[in-house]
Parts: C-alpha cells; sequence; structure tokens
C-alpha cells in the first residue's frame, strides 16, 4: 500500500490527540451490545473497547506504530476493501475518517457490508455553522471540510435508518481535532497543535489566520467577541455520532 497523507502528518499524533474518556461514553454506548467490532481508520486504536472482540483496520503505517502494546490487532488496510467476509463483525466503527476516504459512499457500502448488528461512525456535520476559528480566521478549513464530509443525508443514503446523536466537545477535551480547543484559543497558535488536524496541513495560507488570531487576542478583541464561551464546560460544534441498524447488506 503506497504513501499515505497520515504517513506523512500522522508522526506524533498519539502527542495530541489522546482520547477523551468524555467521548469515550457516546462512542462506546453507540455500539451497543455488539460483540465484535472492526475499527475502520482505527488510527493509534483511541476509543476502542477492551471488554469485546476488535480488529482495526488501518492504512498508514505512521499510524499503526503508534498504537499501543497489547491494543487490538489491526490489519493495514483501506476501507474500499475490506479483507473480511459479509456480516464478519456485530459492528463497525469509523472515528473522525470518513472524510479522508477517496469514495466515500462506496466505504460506506463496505462497513454496512461486514457488520451484521450495526455501524457507527463519528463525523462531523458539514451544515453545523458558528465556531469562531472558522468563521473569524479560517475560512478556508471551512470550505474544504465542508467539500470533504458527507451530509448527514448521505449516510442516510446508504445506511438507511440512522440515529443521530450528539457529540458535544467538553472545554478541556484531551483529543485534539479541529474543534477541541475552542476555549483555549491560543493553543492554535502551537504548530504541534496544528500538526494533528489534518484540514490545517491541506490550507493555502495558514499565516494570515495566525497573524490575526495572534493579535486578536493581544489586543481582547478575541475575549470581546467569544468571551462569552468561557463560563461554558462544553458546547456542540457539530460532532455527531451516527448510528446505521440493521446494515443493508448485513446478512450474516
Ligand atoms: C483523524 S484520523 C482518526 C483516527 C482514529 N479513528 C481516531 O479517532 O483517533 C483519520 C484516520 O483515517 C485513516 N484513513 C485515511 N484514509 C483511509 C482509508 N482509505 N481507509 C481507512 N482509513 C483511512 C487515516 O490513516 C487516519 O488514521
Amino acid at each position: 500500500m503506497g504513501g499515505t497523507l497520515y504517513d506523512e502528518i500522522g508522526i506524533g499524533y498519539g502527542n495530541y490527540r489522546r482520547p477523551d474518556p468524555r467521548l469515550a461514553i457516546p462512542i462506546v454506548a453507540a455500539l451497543g451490545q455488539a460483540a465484535s467490532v472492526v475499527n475502520v481508520g482505527a488510527g493509534a486504536g483511541s476509543y476502542e473497547p477492551t471488554d469485546r472482540t476488535v480488529v482495526a483496520v488501518e492504512p498508514s503505517v505512521a499510524m499503526i506504530r503508534q498504537r499501543r502494546a497489547g491494543s487490538a490487532p489491526v490489519v493495514q488496510a483501506s476501507v474500499a476493501h475490506l479483507p473480511f467476509r459479509r456480516g464478519a463483525f456485530a459492528a463497525a466503527l469509523a472515528i473522525l475518517t470518513v472524510h479522508h476516504w477517496p469514495d466515500r459512499a462506496s466505504g460506506l457500502h463496505e462497513l454496512a457490508r461486514v457488520a451484521r448488528e450495526r455501524v457507527v461512525i463519528v463525523t462531523w456535520d458539514p451544515a453545523t455553522t458558528g465556531f469562531w476559528l472558522i468563521d473569524d480566521y479560517f475560512p478556508e478549513i471551512g470550505e474544504i471540510d465542508r467539500r470533504i464530509l458527507p451530509a448527514i443525508d448521505d449516510f442516510r443514503t446508504v445506511l438507511g435508518d440512522i440515529e443521530v446523536r450528539h457529540m458535544p466537545v467538553p472545554h478541556d477535551c484531551s483529543d485534539g481535532f479541529l474543534g477541541a480547543y475552542w476555549r483555549r484559543p491560543h493553543a492554535y497558535l502551537d504548530a504541534g497543535v496544528r500538526s494533528a488536524i489534518s484540514t490545517f496541513s491541506k490550507l493555502s495560507d495558514v499565516e494570515s489566520g495566525l497573524a490575526r488570531l495572534h493579535s486578536d487576542l493581544a489586543n481582547g478583541t478575541w475575549t470581546r467577541r467569544h468571551g462569552h464561551l468561557l463560563p461554558l464546560s462544553e458546547i456542540d460544534l457539530g460532532y455527531r455520532v451516527i448510528i446505521g441498524r440493521s446494515a443493508s447488506g448485513a446478512r450474516p
């Protein structure tokens, strides 16, 4: 398998993308009683349950190398061709990975094929608006992410009836994805933080947004505009847990 984006940007991912136990709760709840789980786009293994059989699928060697000793066995593969028979697992799980897939719809069909009970996906709803980082500093992030993240209806098209649950982001979230630092704006000035957020690597211009953020933080503009966020302990930024039950094609 050739090099992937995450072979370039994934080194050091584990330092900034530590699974947050509060986010683990809705993810594990969405898996229900599923006794076996395939975690596709598994990365370093965040949120993999330890109380049932798990097999991880991950194309990037850099990410596989960051899996902890004793974590679930991993197969180096792409969602495009999951090397498992139809209905091989009770559940398929895909966390913050769908937008990286070359063909999102066929990847979702693959999840549905190998899962006999349910498909659980964590994603960002591209219909969401109102995050200051995108609106005020990096509008190009919104343009890129809205192009690559499936709409909620796209999940419906493949998975049929789905349940969509909100996944609020705690103010001190330890998993440093794009929205994790909504109450810690200085964090985005840190190159290490940005290196663990894939969309930053795709921007044509990071510097002007950074300069604006730096100066707004220094002169109080950020606090004037967004200080109302500071007393909040969590907010909804558009992250969603999508549950598809009785996935199409999931006959054992
Ligand atoms: C943001 S990371 C998420 C990793 C992990 N699920 C987590 O929550 O920490 C996205 C992952 O999707 C993987 N990925 C990219 N293209 C993929 C593909 N075609 N099939 C499966 N996984 C893919 C990347 O290598 C990367 O590990």
